[in-house]
């Protein structure tokens, strides 16, 4: 299917037509609009967003399911641990959260990617798995709007990183009925390094972005007495997907993560502290090294002031 710009009067173009230049310079005739061909199948989900109640780690459900339409393209361009991202979008549906035409990702896990057949127990698989992301990614996301409150009343810290949020999305007409749905991140998308922030690929850049996500997950660590991590940040810039969390293996206040509770005594023995954790008052993690033994000769050290900072506690129950 080829089709004009979504908003083009002329709509959508079923065509039999192969792509020659003929057929390009024949989808022109919009004059306010560049051509796009949009090559995919197209469908009518429903989509539903995670709410949350005054205690956002327990108290999560599904809000209404609002209809939609898209347009996914038939082969996937990322692929990750667990699952295949497609390139899909939005034909119709889903306002105000996103406008007609927005490129999305919709992602389907890989245990369910011979499709379910109908088969009870794979169509439960397939649901849990996404809502699971859907728990996952927007508590994480909770947490970093939280975090943003506390970073914005200092003035240095600067932009804040943002998780974006993934809808849980019914496909009725797909022998994969479940899958997840978010807006597409356009750039270079890149892994952040537990340790110091660094990009995890050969460049090993260092930038803001990953920096505030190390800060970010000490903030998490911190407010959550080490019993919760947001980790695997990833994503363009200050715009984060598919994080984890991981938590200790009973849950931490009602919510379970889906990472090894391993990640955590990691983050413990790895995270460095950045000038944007000093920022925010938080001291570093690691056992301070024990002190050199004074020799009867040497002078006694001065007492040293107090250093004034407190680290933010944050009451994670008030929303932002
Ligand atoms: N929102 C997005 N925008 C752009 N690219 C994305 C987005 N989400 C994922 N990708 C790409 O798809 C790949 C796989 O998706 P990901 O969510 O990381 O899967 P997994 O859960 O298996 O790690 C990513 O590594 C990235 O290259
Ligand atoms: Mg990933
Ligand atoms: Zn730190």
């Amino acid at each position: 299917m080829y089709q004009c710009c979504l908003s083009c009067p002329l709509g959508t173009l079923t065509s039999e037509f192969h792509l020659t230049s003929d057929v390009l310079i024949e989808l022109i005739p919009c004059q306010n609009h560049t051509v796009e061909v949009v090559e995919g199948v197209s469908e009518d989900v429903k989509c539903a967003p995670l709410l949350f109640k005054d205690d956002f780690l327990s108290e999560q459900y599904f809000g209404e399911n609002q209809p939609a339409s898209i347009m996914t393209e038939q082969i996937h361009f990322g692929e990750g641990m667990h699952r295949r991202a497609f390139r899909t979008k939005l034909v119709g549906g889903m306002q105000p959260t996103f406008t007609a035409g927005h490129p999305c990702v919709l992602k389907v896990h890989n245990v369910v990617s011979q499709g379910t057949k109908k088969n009870e127990d794979l169509i439960h698989k397939n649901y849990n798995l996404a809502a699971e992301e859907c728990y996952v990614q927007n508590t994480a996301r909770e947490y970093i709007k939280a975090y943003t409150s506390v970073a914005k009343t200092t003035e240095e810290f600067g932009e804040v990183p943002e998780i974006i949020p993934i809808f849980l999305v019914h496909r009725p007409s797909n022998d994969i009925p479940y899958a997840t749905l978010e807006e597409e991140l356009m750039g270079d998308f890149v892994k952040y390094s537990v340790k110091d922030g660094k990009e995890i690929n050969l460049t090993r850049r260092d930038s803001e972005a990953g920096q505030k996500c190390c800060a970010f997950q000490h903030w998490v660590y911190h407010n959550t007495e080490g019993n919760l991590l947001v980790t695997d940040m990833q994503g363009v810039g200050m715009k984060l997907t598919d994080v984890g969390i991981a938590t200790p293996k009973k849950g931490y206040k009602g919510f379970k993560g889906n990472c090894a509770t391993s990640f955590i005594d990691q983050f413990k023995a790895l995270h460095q502290c950045n000038k944007f954790c000093e920022l925010l008052g938080l001291k570093s993690i690691q056992p301070s090294l024990s002190k050199p033994k004074r020799t009867a000769t040497a002078p006694k050290p001065k007492p040293q002031p107090q250093a004034k900072k407190k680290p933010f506690v944050f009451n994670l129950k008030s929303k932002s």
